[in-house]
């Protein structure tokens, strides 16, 4: 009897755990296992483990809705199904210019076990280098208009973790400094969030596909459990859709080592294909602006005798663009509105009216006349309502003039956008909820009609929309430069190491780099050399890609000024060959179209040697190294003017040492012989 009872007690808790295993599928290589369960309760749960070790534990999958009954106990897993899909396609503009999309998926039902007998569908894309997976909400009698109180989706994470995150539901939306702590001081984060497991193997979730849904946040529930927490809506519950409808993908990204998350492609892969045709309208390019100056106050937005946006300073931008080829001139403070309190409402805002000392026409006709074109401007402080109003007015004036490329920017605090509901009616709004995510798609489509490209400041979330809508160039979405013009800490020398395989991960981000003018308003002046300065254009992508400094700046400092100037912003290919989160990175990428390639190295606080073997090179080639680096002096604090400017003949089997200051850095243009 007794020898009897304890196998069965064994057994009946191993079916508690596993009441009805699931489900499972597996990446095409093997080495990435989702499987699917239900428990005791019935329920819906899923788990991911990589290359035979557990990374995400048993993690809750539903919903909690209003005004009908929830999604999450009582479930039974039906009718699984799989295939695999593998297809090639082509960035019209990127890091890489050829993307394999090569997944095994597994879609399952998930069905209520008593009446009403509702249902909904998960789907799982499992990919050598990550997961993807998404609700589906089919058309059913009872849940024709699905309202998302709570999403109840978990990311268990199995062991434990060191993370990287920034703060979720701050007033200051995406700009904040990454904190890294043990997965159990995580507090409300914003995705994309970062982890390294005591093994090594990195983590990154964040989202794909954010269309007409709320922006996912992660809450730590208990010790290494995290929680999917939707940014609010507007009224009722966080989403409002009617069915059927597809979530956004919650993605993960699992590698071996740091640079393998920045090497995917993921994110990418689970947004549709180009949607918008023909995009040889969309123009990668460099600018300079009307725009540093602003930052340090030694002009202004408003009008006045400071004010920046005047024909002479733009002319005088448009002259230095066009001699030193680059594509665009940036123009902010061009338009009516800025007078006064300009972030307080963004009511005074017109987007058609120029100040009367800025001939719109004029200068785009001037601009074109040198091949050059402006970038125009729409700063909204956060009013999307006032906005949309004038957008269209707003697009076809810049289309008439000839502006092929707007920044815009929602200048506002988190939870203080505005935006006109459905009942007709102006709301405040977060600015990664449900109404700015369809507030964004409408600038990019209407844009698009207009052959201009977008890129917002103050965005939501970066989340792949690039592939499906190509104008949507880029963003920014986290501490940009300019934190380190104004009166106050600027961002510290891991800010750049920190924001590769983090924000990064999620796409382009106009960062704004190329910064010699070491004193701002800020404390500490930029916490960078000038090398590392010129390795942000490698390190950072953004196929919009400013050379943000006062023009004097470069007049003065023509032999590094050589690099921002050859530097391309579109890519055939990309490697990146070294890193770890907030320390240090080297990133090398081949020129869309060429033959050249280009590298860049960056280091936090701490001077490092890195030892870089040259085999991304072309066999049989050799190159002259253009190489830009930290003097012996250099240090971000005391000298980060000390730059050495060398050339040495390389090919493939070469190894290079490079040496990066404290705070510093290194930029090599290898041109092919
Ligand atoms: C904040 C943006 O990040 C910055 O680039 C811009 O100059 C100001 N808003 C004004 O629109
Ligand atoms: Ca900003």
């Amino acid at each position: 009897m007794h020898r009897f009872l304890i196998p069965l007690f064994v057994l009946l808790s191993s079916a508690a755990a596993h009441a009805a295993p699931g489900p499972r599928v597996a990446s095409p290589d093997g080495t990435i296992v989702v499987e699917l369960a239900t428990d005791n309760d019935g329920r819906p749960a899923y788990a991911v483990s990589r290359k035979g070790q557990p990374v995400i534990a048993s993690s809750r999958l539903g919903f909690l809705l209003l005004d009908a009954p929830k999604f999450e106990r009582n479930i039974e897993i039906v009718q699984p199904r799989t295939r695999t899909f593998d297809e090639t396609w082509e960035q019209p503009w990127g890091e890489r210019r050829f993307i394999r999309n090569h997944y095994n998926e597994l879609t399952a039902t998930l069905k209520e076990k008593a009446k009403p007998f509702r249902s909904f569908d998960v789907v799982f894309r499992v990919f050598d280098d990550g997961v993807g997976f998404r609700y589906r909400f089919p058309k059913q009698s009872g849940l024709e208009q699905v309202k998302i109180s709570e999403e109840l989706t978990e990311f268990s994470l199995a062991r434990d973790a060191t993370a990287w995150w920034i703060p979720a539901g701050e007033w200051n939306r995406e700009e904040y400094l990454y904190h890294r702590t043990p997965v159990q001081q995580v507090g409300d984060a914003q995705t994309p969030i970062t982890f390294r497991f005591e093994d090594g193997t990195h983590l990154s979730i964040h989202e794909a596909a954010l269309v007409d849904y709320s922006g996912m946040n992660l809450t730590r529930v208990e010790d290494r459990k995290l929680k999917a927490d939707l940014t609010p809506g507007i009224g009722e519950g966080k989403v409002v859709r009617a069915a059927p409808f597809d979530t956004p993908w919650r993605t993960l990204l699992l590698s071996d080592a740091a640079a393998g998350l920045a090497m995917s492609s993921l994110t990418l892969n689970l947004n549709e294909p180009n949607a918008l045709g023909d995009v040889s309208w969309v123009k990668p390019m460099k600018y300079v602006g009307v725009w540093w100056e602003m930052h340090l106050d030694l002009k202004s937005w408003a009008s006045g005798p400071k004010h920046g946006a005047t024909n002479d300073n733009v002319r005088k931008h448009i002259d230095f663009a066009a001699k030193h080829g680059f594509g665009g001139v940036l123009v902010e403070g061009w338009n009516v509105g800025w007078d006064g309190d300009w972030f307080g409402n963004g009511e005074d805002f017109s987007f058609t009216k120029s100040y009367p000392d800025f001939d719109l026409k004029a200068l785009s006709r001037y601009a074109r006349s040198k091949g050059v074109v402006l970038i125009g401007h729409h700063e909204t402080s956060g009013n999307a309502a006032h906005y949309e109003e004038q957008m269209g007015d707003a697009f076809d004036l810049y289309q008439r003039v000839g502006v092929p490329a707007v920044k815009t920017g929602y200048v506002a605090d988190a939870s203080q956008a505005k935006v006109t509901g459905t009942d007709g009616k102006r709301h405040y709004a977060w600015h990664e909820g449900q109404d700015m995510a369809r507030h964004h798609l409408k600038v990019v489509t209407e844009a698009a009609k207009r052959h201009i490209a977008v890129n917002p400041h103050e965005p939501i979330k970066d989340s792949g929309l690039r592939r499906t809508y190509p104008n949507w160039i880029t963003r920014e979405g986290a501490r940009g430069m300019e934190f380190s013009a104004w009166g106050q800490p600027g961002n510290p020398p891991e800010h750049e190491a920190n924001l590769v395989f983090t924000r990064l991960l999620a796409g382009p981000m106009d960062y704004t780099p190329g910064i010699f003018g070491m004193k701002t308003r800020s404390t500490d002046g930029i916490a960078t050399t000038w090398a590392k300065q010129l390795s942000l254009y490698v390190v950072i992508y953004s196929p919009l890609q400013m050379a943000a400094d006062l023009l004097e700046n470069y007049d003065k400092n023509p032999a590094p000024f050589q690099f921002i100037k050859d530097v391309p912003v579109d890519w055939d290919d990309t490697r990146v060959l070294n890193g770890e989160v907030g320390d240090y990175v080297t990133i090398a990428r081949k020129e869309r179209g060429g033959d050249n390639w280009y590298l860049g190295a960056l280091t936090d606080e701490d001077g490092r040697t890195l030892s870089v073997p040259l085999t991304f090179l072309d066999e049989g080639r050799r190159y002259t190294a253009q190489i830009y680096r930290d003097g012996d002096k250099a240090h971000w604090k005391t000298a980060p003017q000390d730059i050495v400017i060398e050339e040495r003949s390389v090919i493939r089997a070469d190894t290079l040492t490079l040496k990066l200051a404290p705070g510093g850095g290194q930029a090599i243009r290898f041109v092919a012989q």
